[in-house]
């Protein structure tokens, strides 16, 4: 994993590999410090940015070899975009691509100049995204290969030149608040990427301690005669099928004062989804080891949370399971009771995670959140509404959105808020129980969604549907293949925002 560190640098003497240099789209002429470089290099840099060789593009990288010149081997010119639509997640975008080129060209040390201070953004912010951006970019998951391919990355440390000393603690700060997110993020991404022979309940169950007993956190972990106790049928109902037994995780961080909101995080966990007795087709099956991206998320963020430790009163729920078909296993047809008191009518076994999450939402409540956010890779439909950049949401509360949103372009991802009008509710009502467990094809993803709502009380509550962002089949801008880690970062600006 790459390091970052703030050094301050006369910028010509940098002992490093290779130097980053930010540039601005169409911008045809040097800063002075720059230009100083420029010259001992016989004018280089000038050439390429006054001819076609490098626009400034946003994300453009152009490697020179500065041959002895200075005493860095490499300066990768970097394009930082338009001036005017540069932002926060522009650094992260741009310094992801450098750090892949260098990777590339086998750097072992960089030093990055020219990203972000120049502008309004803080210092803080801007050094926050440099380390999210890189840690996040240089992310691989290759520990089950035995070749070449299994080893260490080549980038070791991210030098960040600071010329000016009044914002020294600014920087300090976002490289803290930077490494906890992207530490954070990874967790998650490693505990999704993992197969489900190795991330099991109980595996997540030691995950949650494991968080729990490095942060100073209260952590509980209910088995499943615990959970019948509760009167969770539907919970049960989805593991009943498996032979890995089910777990109920709890971690609470109390950081804010008795009386405020507690926020209650609730996390789909199904280590894998076959489908059940309602069992999927075998082609893309091997992707629902990921079905506890949910589950990831909120750990990976009170992971953040015990970092960084915002004065806010936060509860993590996880439930988490297998979905199989056995001869054990609930059936199309079964009649559920759940710990919320409503009856469930099972259509369709696929239809798991809401029936696993009701009853988890049921419990948070009981724990004493008075705040809900559920996230969970719930529906197919999600993925094919909003593709897998987008996270969809439902909620019963516009204003809870609203902190939600804040949060989630805090954190540089994208998140859209569905309809959820009386009229979807129809569609779930049952001839025979309370609720039936899917509405049918038509507006999966808000109909799964209103489901869950049937069990918040009054309590403000945003469901995040991570279907289609929580894991991705190519490399695309600062992601690599696979899992994501979405939702970590968002949730803790959410923690945080609920700071008074
Ligand atoms: N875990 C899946 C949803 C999913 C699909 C996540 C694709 C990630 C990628 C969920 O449990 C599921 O199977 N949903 C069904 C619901 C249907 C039976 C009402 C679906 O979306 O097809
Ligand atoms: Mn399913
Ligand atoms: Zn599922």
């Amino acid at each position: 994993m790459v390091k970052a560190t703030i050094i301050k640098d006369n910028i010509k003497d940098i002992m490093a590999d290779a130097v980053v240099m930010g540039i601005y789209e169409g911008v045809k002429s040097l800063d002075p410090d720059l230009a100083d470089i420029d010259r001992k290099l016989g004018g280089v840099i000038s050439d390429m940015i006054s001819g076609d060789d490098f626009k400034g593009k946003e994300g453009e990288t152009l490697l020179i070899y500065t041959l002895g010149k200075i005493p860095a081997k490499k300066i990768l010119l970097l394009g930082l975009g338009k001036e005017e639509d540069f932002g926060a997640n522009t650094i992260r975008k741009v310094i992801g691509k450098a750090v892949k080129q260098l990777e590339k060209s086998k750097t072992d040390t960089a030093a990055v100049l020219s990203v972000g201070l120049d502008k309004s953004i803080s210092p803080e912010i801007v050094t926050q995204c440099i380390v999210e951006g890189a840690m996040l970019a240089s992310y691989k998951f290759n520990k089950y290969k035995t070749g070449d391919e299994n080893k260490e990355n080549n980038l070791k440390e991210l030098y960040i030149i600071n010329a000016d000393n009044s914002i020294a603690d600014d920087m300090h700060e976002g490289i803290k608040i930077g490494g906890a997110l992207a530490k954070g993020t990874i967790m998650a991404r490693d505990l999704i990427n993992e197969p489900s022979n190795i991330v099991t309940p109980e595996a997540i169950a030691n995950k949650a301690m494991e968080i729990a007993n490095k942060h100073g956190l209260e952590v509980k972990i209910l088995e499943r005669e615990d959970i019948r106790k509760l009167g969770m049928e539907c919970f049960l109902g989805v593991a009943q099928g498996s032979d890995m037994p089910p777990k109920l995780i709890t971690i609470k961080y109390f950081g804010g004062n008795k009386d405020d909101e507690v926020l209650g995080l609730v996390g789909k966990g199904l280590t894998f989804d076959s489908g059940g007795i309602s069992i999927k087709p075998s082609s893309g099956m091997e992707e629902m080891k990921g079905d506890m991206g949910g589950a990831a998320a909120v750990l990976g963020a009170m992971d953040v949370i015990g970092s960084l430790k915002p004065k806010a009163n936060i509860i993590g729920i996880i439930g988490t399971c297998e979905n199989m078909p056995s001869g054990k296993a609930y059936k199309p047809g079964d009649i559920l009771n759940s710990m919320g008191g409503k009856t469930i009518e099972v259509l369709n076994t696929d239809a798991e995670g809401r029936l696993v999450l009701i009853d988890c939402i049921a419990y948070a409540l009981k724990e004493g959140a008075t705040k809900l956010v559920d996230i969970a890779t719930l529906t197919g439909a999600c993925v094919i509404a909003l593709g897998s950049t987008t996270t969809g949401l439902i909620s019963n509360n516009d204003e809870f959105v609203k902190e939600v949103e804040a949060a989630a372009e805090k954190a540089g991802e994208k998140v859209w808020q569905l309809p959820s009008y009386p009229e979807y509710k129809e569609l779930i009502k049952s001839d025979w129980a309370d609720l039936k467990n899917t509405g049918g094809r038509e507006a999966g993803t808000i109909t799964a969604g209103l489901f869950l709502g049937e069990f918040v009380g009054e309590n403000p509550w945003v469901h995040m549907d991570i279907a289609g962002t929580s894991m991705i089949t190519n490399d695309k801008s600062g992601l690599v293949k696979g899992a994501t880690g979405v939702g970590v970062r968002t949730l803790y600006h959410l923690a945080k925002s609920m700071e008074k």
